[in-house]
């Protein structure tokens, strides 16, 4: 059985409260479910990892090696600045699509770019929580 690894960044613990004119109300664990369930049918097996912090997540990948075939990541606030995820992701050389739920070109400045958009497979943003969902199905097509 092929194995994703889920990786949420910092702050995506508040989804329901958080900003929910940008990122809408479902909660994480909402939408934990949902990838959950449609990993089920597609007979993927998942493990979803949330952290705050940045070299929490800079281990979790690097542990991925060996262990998972695909990575899921939304990067958040770390998408902008993250140089060692970004490093990280290239090392491990495992497939990695990246989602946001926002459409980060039509916000402020300092969200457009992204240093994780380069190591990874492609990019998915802009459709609220369902961008999890797009970017989990492209990503179990192409592993
Ligand atoms: C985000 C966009 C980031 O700019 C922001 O810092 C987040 C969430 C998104 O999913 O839209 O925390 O990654």
């Amino acid at each position: 059985m092929k194995k994703i690894l889920v990786i949420h960044g910092p702050n995506l613990n508040l989804l329901g409260t958080r900003e929910p004119k940008v990122y809408g109300k479902l909660t994480l664990e909402g939408i934990n479910n949902s990838l959950e369930s449609l990993a089920k049918k597609q007979k993927i097996g998942l493990a979803i990892r949330q952290s705050n912090i940045e070299g929490e997540i800079v281990n979790l990948i690097q542990k991925a090696k060996g262990k998972f075939d695909g990575i899921l990541i939304n990067p958040a606030a770390y998408t902008h600045t993250s140089v060692a995820i970004r490093d990280a992701l290239a090392a491990v050389e495992i497939p990695t699509v990246e989602v946001h739920i926002s459409n980060i070109h039509t916000r402020e400045e300092f969200r457009q770019k992204s240093l994780i958009s380069p190591v990874a497979k492609g990019t998915i943003m802009g459709f609220g929580d369902k961008s999890y969902l797009l970017g989990l199905q492209a990503l179990m097509d192409i592993i």
